[in-house]
C-alpha cells in the first residue's frame, strides 16, 4: 500500500481486538506482520462503520463484526515521506493515482492484465505480493483499508509456499488489524507461471443502496473459480489511492525475485463515472532503503486508458 502525499497515519497505543458480535470467523493464521488472517466466504463484502468492520456474505447478511477496542488512542501524525511505519518490514514498489470519490464522479474500474511470472530461483521465506489495489482513507485522512487482487509467492501461516497463489483480500490497517482473504479454507488457489490474469476492482452499483453506498468488488475476470471480495467506500469526498505494483518482505537478493526480468501490466484502465480522466501515474517506493534486491517500477505508457506499467526485478 502506498500513499503519496504527506498523509496522516495512525499511531496505536493499544491493540485492536477482534470481538466477534457474531463469532463465525476465527483466525486461520497470522501474516508475517502479526496480523491475524481470516478466510471469509467467496464474494463476501466488508463495510467499516465507525469503529467496526462488518463482514457481510454475498447476499448482504452480516456474518461477523470486528470491533476496534475502546482504549485505543488514535493519534494522527504527519509523515514526511512515507507511511510504512505501519507496516514494518514490508516494502511497496508501485505506480499509483490518488482519487476522490464524489456523488457524480467515482472510480468505476481499475483493471489490468498481466502474466504470472516464473517463480524465484530461491525460496528463503520471502513474501511477494503483486497486486492491483484500492486504498481508502477515513474522514480524518487516515488510511483504513486496502482492497486488492493479489498473486502471492511465499507463505503466510494460512496459505501458499514456494509457488504462486491468487487471492482477493482486504487488509484492515489498524496495526493489529486483520487481513481477510476470500476463498476456501485449506485449499490453495495456485496459479501457474504463464497464466494470463485480468484483474479488476469494479464499482458494483447493484450492491447496497447505490445512492448512499459505493461498493467495489475485487476479482479476476473470466473464472468464477477465482475468489472475489468486496468493500464499501461510502463517504462522498473520500480519498482513495489506486495502486499497481508489489509488496515484498524478506527479499534481499535478486534470486528472491521472480526468475524473469519483469512483470508487465498492460491494458491498464482507470475509468471514472464521467470517463477516462487526465492522469499520470506516480511512482513511489515505501520503505525505500529496504528494497535490498533492487526491484523498481516504470510507467511505459501513461494515462488512464491502456496504460502500461512494468515491475522490474533488477539485474
Ligand atoms: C450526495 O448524495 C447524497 C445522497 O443522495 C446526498 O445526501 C448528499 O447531499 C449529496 N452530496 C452532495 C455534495 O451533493
Ligand atoms: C474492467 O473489467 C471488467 C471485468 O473484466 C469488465 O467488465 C469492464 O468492462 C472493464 N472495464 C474497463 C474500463 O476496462
Ligand atoms: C482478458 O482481457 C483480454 C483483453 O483485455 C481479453 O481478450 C480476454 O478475453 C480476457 N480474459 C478473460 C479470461 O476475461
Ligand atoms: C466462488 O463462487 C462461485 C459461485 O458463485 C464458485 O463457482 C467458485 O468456485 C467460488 N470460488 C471460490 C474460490 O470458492
Amino acid at each position: 500500500m502506498l500513499l503519496l502525499s504527506a498523509l496522516r497515519i495512525i499511531a496505536v497505543a493499544a491493540t485492536f481486538l477482534s470481538q466477534p458480535a457474531l463469532g463465525l470467523l476465527t483466525p486461520v493464521g497470522h501474516a508475517p506482520s502479526g496480523k491475524p488472517i481470516y478466510v471469509v466466504p467467496n464474494k463476501s463484502r466488508v463495510r467499516q462503520v465507525g469503529r467496526e468492520l462488518q463482514v457481510l456474505d454475498a447476499k448482504g447478511a452480516l456474518i461477523h463484526t470486528f470491533t476496534q477496542s475502546r482504549n485505543v488512542q488514535r493519534k494522527a501524525v504527519r509523515s514526511h515521506t512515507h507511511t510504512h511505519t505501519r507496516r514494518q518490514g514490508i516494502t511497496t514498489i508501485a505506480a499509483s493515482i490518488p482519487l476522490t470519490n464524489t456523488n457524480s464522479s467515482k472510480l468505476e474500474a481499475l483493471n489490468t492484465t498481466f502474466v504470472v511470472p516464473p517463480a524465484p530461483k530461491r525460496f528463503d521465506s520471502q513474501l511477494l505480493l503483486i497486486a492491483n489495489s484500492l486504498v481508502a482513507t477515513d474522514e480524518h485522512g487516515v488510511p483504513y483499508g486496502e482492497l486488492s487482487t493479489v498473486i502471492q509467492y511465499g507463505a503466510t501461516a494460512l496459505i501458499g509456499g514456494s509457488y504462486w497463489t491468487v487471492l482477493a483480500q482486504f487488509e484492515w490497517f489498524p496495526d493489529a488489524g486483520a487481513i481477510l482473504i476470500a476463498g476456501r479454507s485449506g485449499v490453495d488457489p495456485t496459479v501457474s507461471p504463464g497464466t494470463v490474469l485480468n484483474s479488476s476492482i469494479i464499482h458494483d452499483p447493484s450492491l447496497g443502496n447505490p445512492n448512499l453506498e459505493t461498493w467495489y468488488m475485487a476479482s479476476f475476470a473470466g473464472s468464477d473459480d477465482l475468489p472475489q471480495l468486496g468493500s464499501l467506500y461510502d463517504t462522498p469526498g473520500i480519498s482513495q489511492v489506486a495502486t499497481i505494483g508489489m509488496e515484498e518482505e524478506g527479499a534481499v537478493e535478486r534470486e528472491h525475485y521472480p526468475n524473469a526480468e519483469s512483470v508487465r501490466f498492460t491494458k491498464t484502465n482507470l475509468l471514472l463515472t464521467e470517463g477516462y480522466p487526465e492522469v499520470k501515474w506516480d511512482i513511489a517506493v515505501e520503505g525505500g532503503s529496504e528494497v535490498a534486491a533492487g526491484a523498481y517500477v516504470t510507467v511505459d505508457k501513461d494515462g488512464a486508458e491502456g496504460a502500461e506499467i512494468t515491475l522490474h526485478f533488477g539485474n
